[in-house]
């Protein structure tokens, strides 16, 4: 209760200053949270997007960054965005269920993109597009797509064939697609905040999770998982979100500069997503705190073949649309 009255209060005084033209109430404050370290491709999109943010309106925006959950963990950001009482927010698509559009979950299917182009192209295309529509009719306005790669999988045993997850407890961040996809390797998934993961595996409260190089890296995760196995078998990617009351509330000339600094953040942040993840990558295996494994061509097809009933699963989580969707843009088989 004490918590609701909290925000209830943050949003009126957060609507309050919004209502007030910019120049007559000092800048207009975006505060824009999200989960991770300042050093991923999300921190620095965040950091670009203030910087030309700023720019761009010549300081009649100010944009104030909060990463690490400094501000809100997963699920505190989400409701704080619903009552106003922060603007903007990057959760992992994989999070969107809480909006009410399960339909997010479907880019969480195993082994759904084949590579880093196939990604890109689908979220620049009608998957991306669709998916936004659906967020609209929630009051939240989708400003753009930014990528952070594929996930791996880690634990303190080797993670090679689909049976080595069997009675494993593995952190997830909050899809149902990915506690199916754990689920039928036999393994026990959880949901967690991405701010409690690290101790979490530290202290055995559970004994893996999935997350991309960049994420590992910066959190530590790799010093606390013995095995890592550089598996791509899902893929990792936020949706830049507002609310729409406060977006279409804003001044039109502000609201055009800061779309534009939205897109040329974004082309930025997508840009360098790859290669901080190959950086990550390469410092995870010279830190010497644990063991990198690939699997080979035919391991991976075990992995498919093992994590395939999600397919099937996923259409009374996600619906049949969403599926089709992604069928014919992708040119496969649901
Ligand atoms: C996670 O919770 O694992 C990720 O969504 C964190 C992030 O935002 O990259």
């Amino acid at each position: 209760m004490k918590k609701f009255c909290l925000l209830l209060g943050a949003a009126a005084f957060a609507m309050a200053s919004h209502a007030l033209p910019a120049n007559a109430a000092g800048p207009i404050v975006i505060k824009f949270s999200h989960v991770v370290a300042n050093d991923t491709p999300k921190g620095k999109g965040a950091l670009k997007f203030k910087e030309l943010a700023e720019k761009y309106t010549n300081g009649k925006v100010k944009v104030e960054v909060y990463p690490n959950s400094t501000l809100y963990k997963d699920k505190e950001e989400i409701e704080a965005l619903q009552l106003g009482s922060v603007q903007m927010l990057a959760p992992s698509t994989a999070k969107f269920a809480p909006l009410g559009v399960k339909e997010f979950e479907a880019l969480d299917l195993p082994w759904l993109f084949k590579d880093d182009a196939t990604y890109a192209a689908a979220m620049k295309g009608p998957i991306g597009k669709w998916l936004f529509e659906k967020l609209k009719k929630k009051g939240i306005t989708g400003l753009a797509y930014w990528d952070n790669g594929f996930h791996m999988v880690s634990a303190n045993r080797p993670l090679i064939h689909p049976s080595d997850f069997q009675g494993l407890k593995f952190r997830i961040s909050g899809s149902k697609i990915a506690d199916r996809y754990f689920r039928v390797l036999g393994a026990i998934p959880q949901i967690m905040a991405f701010s409690e993961v690290y101790q979490a595996l530290q202290t055995g409260v559970v004994d893996g999770c999935e997350n991309t190089p960049s994420n590992y890296y910066t959190q530590k995760f790799h010093e606390v998982q013995k095995h890592i196995t550089v598996s791509n078998h899902a893929h990792l990617q936020y949706a830049v979100i507002v609310n729409s009351k406060f977006w279409n509330g804003l001044p039109p000339d502000i609201r055009k500069q800061l779309e534009k600094a939205m897109d040329d953040a974004t082309d930025y942040t997508n840009s360098i997503a790859r290669q901080e993840n190959v950086d990550a990558l390469a410092k995870i295996k010279a830190s010497g705190k644990t063991t990198l494994h690939y699997l080979t061509d035919a391991e991976k097809v075990e992995w498919q073949k093992a994590m395939r009933p999600t397919y099937k699963w996923a259409k009374s989580r996600v619906g049949q649309p969403i599926l089709d969707l992604l069928a014919k843009e992708l040119h496969i088989q649901m």
